[in-house]
């Protein structure tokens, strides 16, 4: 059986106390084996250490990613959370999610230069991509296909089409090897996307918050 990834997003979401509360239910949940599905959790910088330090002292098989990384190295950068030293508590990093292409205006060649810091820390990079067209950096091996109408709508894409996009992605992208979808993806709706060939995961936002309805995502995959 192919593994599948289930990641959460938690964008600029959870206090300290939430995040424990969800940490407690996620990883009780998680001592069941789970072992052909990696759950990967991306909260907010602040709290990266905090659930860090859960997962070494519960061995709970949580997985670690950041919601973003510099496009710069270590250095006067005020502001800025550079890829080695998140790698102190991630392993992942989602880089060009459209909410930064959006808000902060972010470009393809920062969003290089993201994928080529975080490559060079070995933080594996998730590159977000609107569609088969956006372009990827080389040697991209995780792809998120997130379709902007499908974030936070409660509209998702439907199964076949992002098949049919996650199909064109691999095959334009022979590097890429890991196809996530995510918009809108819920426990009712998590099989139908994981289900596909193509499709190698789910990348979610606000169904993530819920440690109940996420371990039901995690089972329902
Ligand atoms: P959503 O967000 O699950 O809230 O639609 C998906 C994402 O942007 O990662």
């Amino acid at each position: 059986m192919k593994k599948k990834y289930i990641v959460g997003n938690w964008k600029a979401n959870q206090t300290a106390e939430q995040v424990q509360l969800w940490l407690d239910e996620v990883s009780q949940f998680l001592t069941t084996n789970y072992g052909e599905k990696e759950v990967i959790v991306c909260p907010p910088f602040i709290h990266l250490k905090q659930v860090a330090d859960y997962v070494k002292e519960h061995e709970t098989p949580l997985g670690i990613g950041a919601q973003d990384v510099s496009a710069f190295g270590i250095g006067a950068y005020t502001g800025e959370i550079p890829a080695s030293l998140l790698r102190e508590f991630a392993s992942y990093g989602i880089i060009g999610h459209s909410e930064r292409r959006s808000y902060l205006h972010e470009t393809d060649s920062q969003i290089t230069e993201k994928f080529s810091m975080a490559n060079q820390a070995i933080l594996h990079p998730i590159v977000c991509v609107q569609d088969a067209a956006t372009q990827l950096p080389e040697n991209t091996v995780f792809v998120a296909y997130e379709p902007v109408a499908a974030i936070g709508t409660g509209n998702p894409d439907t199964p076949e089409n992002a098949e049919a996009v996650a199909k064109t992605i691999k095959e334009q992208h022979p590097s890429v090897q890991f196809v996530l979808y995510g918009g809108s993806v819920n426990s009712g709706n998590v099989a139908s996307f994981t289900m596909q060939d193509n499709i190698d995961g789910v990348l979610v936002g606000k169904a993530s918050l819920v440690a109940s309805e996420f371990c039901k995502i995690i089972a329902n995959a």
